[in-house]
């Protein structure tokens, strides 16, 4: 295999004269020895381009950035500066933002079983609008109403029944779903009803995300035509479309821009009357191929007529990715970008299964030699946000790296933060 290509590094990737890789302007081996590894490193303008993207196709104020895909302080007030509303899905992503000093008002509350409690301290700290997903949540909602909590201003997520083509567990609009009030079965009617003859909701409008990493813009365009026929009936102000769009993860794939997936939904909502508002909460378009993961090699072991080894010091408590879902990813050596990757290795982790891998069959540069770096790309969506302490393995650092510059925004985990609950 060739080098690496360009496209899969963010934006503010180069090589040096050296044929070292840099990141807004840093070089990765510099970021390793100043931060250790494994490091995410975050490529600032990489970010803020695609928030800018976002707003510029979809308008001021509708675009949703959906923080499961990840998520620090740091992060919320980057998408918050670029005039993004947060997409919070618990508790914990509401307190993360609000500690980060984003007003509640520049928030949406989501979740299939949001509880009373998150319900009231969304409510209470004044969420710009809470998408609701079950008939047991707009009990409760009621309940908080009789206890005093304000009028609140919702969406309903609808379940438009649409198959899309990507991986079963990231796969949501389907009937056969455990999200939000099916159209087929007659429960969005029922839920649409019942909202707006509700003393505690106001019903603002109605959602739907279809699945995430999705590649085929027919299936956008399908799920918003359910969507855009029932609108219509509803004289409703808002209609938000999802996320989903997918990613290039490997050489060999192809993903829509958020300007082509900004064109397919506006084609599909063009019959709407002047003035409906269409929004959309994307996560992985905005931050997926910002992020790359810095590992360091541990251990090369070749293994005659079979596979050759190839241990670095994160793996599935960094990336749960490939072991969940089987995703794919590339590898590159920043000190030889230009490299001929004519090696093929497993990348493996450190953790103590056979299972812990990161790239089943990776392209590498010759001879990778213990010590050396590895970079994975477009490790920057549901990485970070999805690492665990298996192993009591401590989560690594975040960067971001800007013009040259680069600041710590998450520390590395210490031993003491592995003992911190522990009484
Ligand atoms: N809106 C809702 C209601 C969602 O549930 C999600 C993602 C998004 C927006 C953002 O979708 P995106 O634009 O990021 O595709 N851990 C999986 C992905 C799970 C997505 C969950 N919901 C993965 O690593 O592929």
């Amino acid at each position: 295999m060739s080098a690496i290509p360009l496209r899969l590094l963010p934006d503010n990737s180069t090589i040096g004269t050296d044929d070292s890789l840099s990141i807004g302007g840093v070089r990765v081996a510099e970021l390793a020895a100043q931060y250790g590894t494994p490091l995410f490193v975050y490529d600032e303008e990489h970010l803020r381009a695609r928030c800018r993207a976002a707003v510029n196709a979809f308008g001021a104020g509708n675009v949703v950035y959906a923080t499961k895909a990840f998520i620090c302080g740091a992060m919320a007030r980057l998408a918050h500066e670029e005039g993004l509303l947060l997409d919070v899905a618990t508790g914990g992503e509401l307190h993360t933002v609000l500690h980060a000093g984003v007003p509640a008002s520049s928030c949406v509350l989501h979740g299939n079983n949001k509880s009373l409690d998150e319900l009231r301290m969304a409510i209470a700290a004044g969420i710009d609008h809470i998408v609701v997903d079950s008939f047991d949540e707009i009990d409760r909602i009621e309940k908080l109403h009789a206890d005093g909590l304000p009028l609140v201003r919702v969406q309903l997520r609808i379940t438009p029944g649409v198959h899309v083509h990507t991986h079963e567990f990231v796969s949501t609009g389907q009937d056969d779903s455990k999200f939000g009030f099916n159209l087929n079965n007659g429960d969005a009617h029922k839920a649409i009803a019942r909202a707006q003859s509700s003393a505690a909701l106001d019903l603002i409008g109605i959602h739907c995300h279809i699945g995430s990493n999705v590649f085929a813009v027919e299936n956008f365009a399908e799920a918003s035509k359910v969507m855009v026929d029932l609108f219509s009936t509803l004289n409703l102000p808002g209609l938000t479309l999802g996320g989903g769009l997918g990613v290039a993860y490997t050489e060999n794939e192809e993903a829509p821009t958020i300007e082509q997936w900004a064109e397919v939904l506006q084609r599909a909502t063009q019959s709407l009357p002047a003035g409906s508002k269409v929004s959309v909460e994307p996560g992985r378009s905005i931050v997926a191929s910002a992020g790359v993961t810095v590992y360091t090699v541990g251990t090369v072991k070749p293994i005659d007529g079979i596979r050759t080894y190839i241990s670095v010091d994160g793996g599935m408590s960094d990336n749960p990715r490939p072991v969940l879902y089987g995703s794919g990813y590339e590898v590159c050596d920043p000190a030889r970008m230009s490299a001929d990757r004519t090696d093929s290795a497993r990348i493996v982790g450190k953790h103590c299964e056979s299972g812990d891998i990161l790239v089943d069959s990776a392209a590498v540069a010759p001879n990778v030699s213990v010590g050396d770096l590895l970079v994975m790309p477009v490790t920057g969506a549901y990485g970070y946000s999805m690492a665990s302490n298996y192993n009591k393995v401590m989560r690594p650092a975040v960067v971001f790296v800007s013009d040259g510059e680069s600041r710590l925004v998450v520390r590395r985990e210490t031993y003491d933060d592995l003992v911190r609950l522990d009484l």
